[in-house]
């Protein structure tokens, strides 16, 4: 017997969720930078031009498909059109698998925001990351990492537990605390950072237009990569969310309270580094093009120097940045566990604790096996280039041309289910976005994305471990997907009836 399919309590605690998915390490980490060497100030141009021509839209139709009908992506699809199945199945196992790497992140910030005190990093901080803290030695290698261990299960037992709470009182209640914990910890943080000396200058350097850089096409691309990966569109976790909303819900409203908070966050975040950064570099001595990074080497090569050159109070800087990262991540890890959590509970009516035990404890023991070892950040840096630049881009073009062009008999449908419960209503121009803007920008993306794959080893790995951990998730998720769609699920010939019907009317 079915369990109901289980609601948030309100529009706000889905509200607060879908923040909690989209602000994450990207926000933190990823924005400053690609800001700062797309164009500066600049960049707000094809960012806001992305946002509202690809992100906010895609948005909008993750929601429409979830909620109409009221399922995680593969049933979605497939309760839509029939082959769209494979579509919803990719999106989920490409959850899944970045679900199994992003805990190591999460693992890497934690221990830093315990490091942070009394600064345990010491002068060199790469090679600390590198080789004293994580045993990275360029390749794979099986040398056990027990801090690594101790906090995968850490993050495990905790992702879990919130998971097997359910909706209401597992991710609502999760993302009500660290949502708030986010605005202060974050907070404090921009407000120490601005009052640095130096915090100008960093700031002047984020802020300066290029305009010569609006003619570069990659900056374009960038801005469209980024507003998708941010928003947490093509993952298949609006999709999910959305699916726990009560019939009659203003899907619109809450997606644009979503993206203002989201891109809010961001330019905060930017503000934030920015100004730390300009505290270094005036400090050093060096110039703010030095010091600027994105990813993996700011977080963990320059924000601790950043904390050695403040002295003793660095040690609570250095908290709220890590523990910063820690909630922004964990309430990123349970959206995307979700979404195959909700998957396998849809496809074979298993029930929430069976589901939690099985998806997420095969997705816990992956991870803990894999990234207690030195290799965790060959695994991460590999596995995270091939699931974001085809996976995930790959999923959310597939699911956008398998409405416009390929089923646009279905859009009528589509709009007139979010018009008669919203606020903004959406028509042609939503339609245009998503029929030809939206398709061309993530084409080229992804064209470009193969040939440069293609051309050459990223990041000078090893062919075996592109093969294996590069295409080979690719290939994962393409087989997979197949699976999954000739398994028969419980519901199949039921959603078979329902769309014949929906499609009749
Ligand atoms: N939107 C998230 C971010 O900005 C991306 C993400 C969501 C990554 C969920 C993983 C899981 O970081």
């Amino acid at each position: 017997m079915a369990e109901q399919r289980e609601n948030w309590s309100s529009r706000t605690g889905f509200i607060i969720a879908a923040v909690g998915s989209a602000v994450g390490l990207g926000n933190i980490w990823r924005f400053p930078y690609v800001a700062y060497d797309n164009g500066g100030g600049a960049f707000m141009v094809p960012y806001l031009i992305a946002l509202f021509t690809a992100g906010i839209p895609l948005l909008f139709l993750d929601y429409i498909i979830g909620h109409k009908y009221r399922s995680a992506p593969p049933r979605a699809y497939k309760k839509m059109v029939k082959s769209a199945q494979f579509i919803g199945w990719w999106q989920t196992l490409v959850s899944f698998v970045i679900a199994i790497y992003y805990a190591a992140v999460i693992v890497w910030a934690g221990s830093y925001m315990v490091f942070s005190f009394g600064q345990k990093w010491g002068e060199d901080t790469t090679t600390f990351f590198v080789s004293d803290f994580i045993k990275h030695t360029g390749d794979l290698n099986a040398v056990f990492v027990p801090q690594m261990f101790i906090g995968l299960i850490l993050v495990w037992a905790l992702a879990m537990l919130i998971m097997f709470g359910g909706i209401r009182k597992g991710v609502e209640l999760a993302n009500k605390i660290c949502i708030p914990l986010l605005i202060v910890l974050f907070g404090i943080m921009v407000f120490k950072a601005l009052s640095l000396p130096g915090a100008a200058v960093g700031l002047n350097a984020f802020f300066e237009p290029n305009w010569e850089k609006m003619k570069d096409p990659n900056v374009w691309l960038a801005a469209y990569g980024h507003v998708f990966f941010s928003l947490s569109v093509g993952f298949g976790i609006m999709v999910t969310y959305a699916s726990y909303l009560k019939k009659n819900t203003n899907l619109t409203g809450a997606g644009l309270v979503v993206g203002f908070a989201n891109s809010s966050f961001e330019l905060i975040a930017g503000i934030g580094i920015f100004a730390a950064i300009g505290f270094m570099a005036v400090s050093t001595g060096q110039d703010v093009a030095e010091v600027a990074s994105g990813g993996v080497g700011l977080a963990f090569f320059v924000f601790p120097k950043i904390i050695s050159t403040m002295g003793a109070s660095g040690d609570f800087v250095g908290f709220l940045f890590f523990g910063s990262l820690v909630v922004a991540g964990i309430s990123s890890l349970i959206s995307i566990l979700e979404v195959p959590i909700s998957a396998f509970q849809d496809k074979f009516d298993w029930s929430r604790k069976k589901a939690v035990t099985v998806i997420g404890g095969v997705c816990a023991a992956i991870s803990i096996v894999a990234f207690s070892t030195g290799s965790s950040l060959v695994l991460v840096d590999v596995i995270d280039h091939f699931a974001n630049n085809i996976g995930i881009v790959a999923g959310g073009l597939l699911s956008i041309v398998s409405v416009t062009w390929f089923n646009r008999q279905k859009i009528p449908g589509l709009l007139d289910h979010i018009n008669r419960i919203s606020s903004v209503k959406l028509g042609g121009a939503w339609v245009f976005m998503l029929t030809v803007i939206t398709p061309t920008v993530l084409t080229i993306a992804l064209g470009l994305k193969l040939i440069d794959l293609v051309r050459e080893p990223y990041e000078g790995y090893s062919t075996s471990i592109l093969l294996f951990f590069g295409w080979g998730v690719v290939v994962f998720f393409g087989l997979g997907a197949f699976i999954m769609t000739r398994i028969k699920g419980r519901y199949d010939d039921e959603d078979d009836k329902s769309r014949l019907l929906d499609d009749a009317r």
